[in-house]
């Protein structure tokens, strides 16, 4: 995904196959040599975090799909009976697959919180973005579908208003949902659709998301101090530095991931979906899973049917953010201004997912709350973020990632720097006592001062430099 590479493999076989196919070079200037800045924070493990998720859920997902049938009746086919009954790898699929999803569904949104906060969305990295757009609208799409799967109350429901909502579109509205429905209502032909598609699009994903990598190394990593890197000194190789980041926010991510699994599997998930699906009888609450809670606040809070899908739809304003977002310096840790916009933008939309919950039903004071938040999200992406651009005074920004790294290790590294002169005072007084002192078979001398100042001083530049990298 960099540009060609100088790698050359010494094993012979790879050698061969180097000549003909130069896969491992591409690897090793991608994820190997590719130089990453220097001064990235552990927000930016979220991509690789995200990567593993992808990979786990297609993986989980394969092996339910061995087990599963797209069959509304008889009900013991349906994917809520899949249990550790069935088989044991089955059943773990069964709890791991939607708990991954869920949990994916918080990185995704940690994820963009980030590209909104950092200004990853801004030249060079547009394509990035609307890439990165498209892959979260392909897992809403994803999730949807696969929700529908288990035929419980909340899957039949659920698709039967989010696929009605279709019939909102002026003339092909209706159309649009008997195509959806295969048939007059929701029933088996919708499911063995939404299964097939449902398998299918996690792929798709997958496509999406080596071309969204491919984007990003093009166009560089963005950093925290909202320059680009311009000298070597300002990056360092991809490995082992950022592998060892990245896999030590994997494994944190996977120990929450662990608790939520064991402790709390079906925490996110509706406990009506355990009901078998039944049309004669409505549920008291349709309510989607919590990573569209925003999306359906926006819906309730509207009384009109196409005006709410219109929001709704609108309610994804993130592909226009490059173009809202006209800010002359890359926003970052430098803005306050813009640290409490973006937070009050993800605030407004988690605000959102709280007014749209299950147990707050469509009337009163909740359908007050949901209508304020659903302006106050779309006042962040259409009024705040393009007048933020005008009024916002430019802080001043560091010459380079590496001045920024030193300026900021600099100030932990003077206290250590003073403690390292008085240890080496201490070292001299250690050495005036030691050459007194008559020598026991030893054939070294004891470190003069100036040697235990200097290799104080290179241990403190390379832990500088390793808690910098
Ligand atoms: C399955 C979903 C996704 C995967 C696997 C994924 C993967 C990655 C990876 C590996 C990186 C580089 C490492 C990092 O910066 O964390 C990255 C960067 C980025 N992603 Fe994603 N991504 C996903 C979804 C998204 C979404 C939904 C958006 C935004 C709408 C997005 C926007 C970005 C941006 C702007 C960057 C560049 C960050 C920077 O350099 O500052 N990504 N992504």
């Amino acid at each position: 995904m960099s540009g060609p590479s100088d790698y050359q493999p010494t094993n012979p076989a790879l050698k061969w196959i180097e000549r003909r196919l130069p896969i491992f070079g591409l690897v090793h200037s991608s994820f190997v040599a590719y130089p990453t800045p220097r001064n990235l924070n552990y927000w930016w493990t979220f991509g690789a975090i995200l990567s593993m998720m992808l990979g786990l859920q297609i993986l989980t997902g394969v092996i339910l799909a061995m087990h599963y049938t797209p069959r509304c009746r008889p009900w013991p086919s349906s994917r809520s009976s899949i249990s550790c009954a069935t088989s044991i790898t089955a059943g773990c699929c069964a709890i791991c697959t939607p708990a991954a999803r869920r949990c994916s569904s918080l990185a995704v949104y940690i994820h963009m919180f980030r590209g909104l906060y950092y200004g990853s969305y801004k030249e060079p990295r547009e394509v990035l973005w609307i890439l990165g757009v498209i892959i979260y609208l392909l897992m809403m799409a994803t999730g949807f579908m696969g929700y529908v799967l288990p035929w419980g109350q909340m899957s039949f429901w659920g698709a039967t208003v989010i696929t009605n909502l279709f019939s909102a579109i002026p003339y092909f509205g209706e159309s649009i949902v008997t195509l959806l429905w295969g048939g007059y209502s929701v029933g088996n032909p919708t499911l063995n659709r939404f299964f097939s598609l449902h398998y299918l699009l996690p792929f798709v994903i997958a496509g999406v998301v080596v071309l969204h990598v491919w984007a990003l190394h093009v166009a560089g990593q963005n950093n925290p101090a909202g320059v680009e890197p311009k000298t070597e000194k300002d990056t360092v190789p991809f490995t082992p530095y950022a592998t060892i980041k990245d896999l030590f926010g994997v494994s944190c991510f996977l120990l929450f991931f662990a608790w939520f699994i064991f402790y709390m599997p079906n925490y996110l998930g509706d406990a009506d979906n355990y009901i078998p699906a039944n049309p004669g009888v409505t549920p008291a609450h349709i309510v989607p899973e919590w990573y569209y809670l925003p999306f359906y606040a926006i819906l309730r809070s509207i009384p009109n049917k196409l005006a709410g899908v219109g929001r709704d739809v609108l309610g994804d304003p993130d592909p226009g953010v490059p173009a809202l977002a006209r800010y002359r310096q890359r926003p970052g840790r430098r803005n306050i201004v813009r640290w409490r916009s973006s937070s009050s933008g993800s605030s407004s939309s988690s605000a959102c997912c709280w007014a749209g919950s299950a147990r707050k039903p469509p009337e009163g004071i909740y359908v007050i709350a949901g209508r304020i938040l659903t302006f106050c999200y779309f006042a962040y992406f259409l009024i705040v973020l393009p007048l933020l651009s005008r009024i916002e005074k430019p802080r001043p920004v560091p010459n380079s990632i590496a001045d920024d790294v030193l300026a900021k290790t600099g100030s932990k590294a003077a206290p250590m720097v003073s403690t390292v002169i008085a240890l080496a005072g201490r070292g001299r007084a250690v050495r005036r006592q030691h050459a007194k002192r008559p020598r026991r078979g030893s054939w070294k001398s004891p470190p003069s001062a100036e040697m235990v100042v200097r290799r104080s001083v290179r241990q403190v530049t390379i832990a500088a430099r390793c808690s910098a990298g």
